[in-house]
């Protein structure tokens, strides 16, 4: 069976649905699997460039309707006003606003104000610059929230502004390439000659050149590599180095594990036992997934990381990795979304899930042992301050050398991530602890 290609229309149509969700609170993820297949790809782009000036196009809606429309026709509105003012601009303006308003005629919901969308699209066609100049507010000149402004602004007074710019620039999609299936040169060599433009990063990453679907590249099947970005792929290294087994074979726990993409990576670099929890029964079926289809094995459990009564079986842990759960500052890039769905609140309430998480798993670390503790958030009070709060209550834990905050746009504030000199990569946070 044939499908034609949508029309533009139907393409606003479903963006705007996607929009309208996210601002009730659902992620992307979620919302782009449910599309279906033959929307998919224009509206994951679309909703991505939509999400990337929702500051801008939220000011430009206040301009020009003196009242808020209904959810739907607001969520319309915006979207077109989004994509208006998008850089690189999808389509030509007056194509963008001629299919806004065939999208809005056509769906019950939104139809009653085709003629008021109309209007306000076909104003800031006219008036473009004169609005623009108007709209300066944070949130309309950064397209984040204003809280997170000031918050980033607070916590890196001298890098703030480059970290915003980079959220509002799409991310190239970087590998890590399994080393136990095949070397990144014989990678690099396939790809090359099916024509597939790729450059290395980090130890064993390769950054795509040209955008392409993960599962449709040569190696997917068999196990090559992972989608996994630069600074994410610092992890297991920094925890590996120097870490020898008290025992026969190293102990590790990977307290926070799905979707598995850390503990393939300790597991591709060395011979180990590892533990990986998490406490999500729909996230855990992926590390089995990701494991077996690189060809890596780990006793996998579901388990409240916080609680180790329910799961310890006793025996200290050479190296343990926490990837805890945070806001997901960092990787703005790649989910426009998490800006847009965090509130001010849930940065202490993470904070304190992160206090908890450490806390309990500290004591399972062998004298000797080092925890790794990450979060792919730019806040400090998932970061430094977390670090430092710990290290004043843990007078026996040493504060190894550790990057610290890496932040996109920037490298690391402490040492730059090497081939990365651009700070090309999310944003992260990075203490390695030993336990004396
Ligand atoms: C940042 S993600 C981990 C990403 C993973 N390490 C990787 O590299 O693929 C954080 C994970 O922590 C899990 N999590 C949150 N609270 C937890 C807890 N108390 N115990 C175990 N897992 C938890 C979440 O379900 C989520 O999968």
């Amino acid at each position: 069976m044939t499908h034609s290609a949508p029309d533009l229309w139907q393409l606003l149509q479903a963006s705007a649905e996607v929009l309208a969700q996210v601002r009730a609170g659902r992620s992307t993820t979620a919302l782009f699997d449910a599309l279906d297949p033959t929307l998919r790809p224009g509206v994951q782009a679309l909703s991505l460039q939509v999400l990337r000036s929702l500051g801008r196009a939220l000011a430009l809606r206040r301009q020009l309707a003196s009242r808020q429309p209904p959810a739907a026709s607001d969520a319309l509105l915006c979207t077109a006003l989004a994509l208006l003012v998008a850089d690189p601009a999808p389509y030509p303006p007056h194509t963008l606003v001629t299919q806004a308003v065939e999208a809005a005629k056509r769906n019950r919901a939104t139809q009653a104000h085709a003629s008021f969308i109309n209007a306000c699209l076909r104003r800031l066609l006219r008036e473009r610059e004169q609005l623009l100049a108007a709209v300066q507010e944070p949130q309309a000149r950064w397209n984040h929230p204003n809280w997170w402004i000031e918050r980033l602004a607070q916590d890196h007074p001298a890098h703030w502004q480059a970290v915003l710019t980079s959220g509002d620039k799409p991310a190239a999609l970087v590998l890590r390439v399994n080393a136990r299936r095949v070397s990144r040169e014989h990678c690099l060599s396939v790809w090359s000659e099916a024509g597939i433009a790729a450059e290395p990063v980090g130890d064993n990453g390769l950054r795509l050149l040209r955008s392409q679907t993960v599962v449709s590249l040569p190696g997917y099947a068999q196990g090559w590599f992972s989608v996994q970005d630069a600074a994410a792929q610092r992890a297991a290294p920094l925890l590996l180095q120097g870490l020898v087994p008290a025992g026969q074979r190293l102990r590790l726990l990977d307290a926070c594990a799905a979707p598995g993409g850390k503990t393939a990576h300790l597991l591709e670099r060395t011979e180990a036992d590892v533990l990986a929890l998490d406490i999500d029964a729909d996230r855990i079926g992926r590390i089995k997934d990701n494991l077996g289809r690189l060809g890596l094995s780990a006793q996998v459990e579901l388990a409240d990381a916080a609680e180790p009564a329910q799961w310890w079986d006793g025996r200290l842990f050479d190296g343990v990795l926490l990837d805890a759960p945070c806001t997901a500052s960092g990787i703005v890039r790649r989910h426009p979304d998490v800006r847009w769905l965090r509130r001010p609140d849930d940065v202490a309430e993470l904070a304190a899930q992160q206090a908890r998480l450490l806390q309990a798993l500290w004591p399972l670390v062998r004298p000797g042992g080092r925890l790794l503790y990450c979060t792919c958030s730019v806040f400090k009070a998932e970061g430094q301050d977390q670090v430092q709060a710990f290290l004043a209550r843990h007078r026996q834990a040493q504060l190894l050398p550790s990057p610290g905050h890496l932040l996109p746009g920037i490298g690391s504030v402490d040492a730059r991530l090497p081939d990365n000199p651009e700070g090309e990569h999310d944003g992260f946070f990075y203490a390695l602890l030993q336990r004396g």
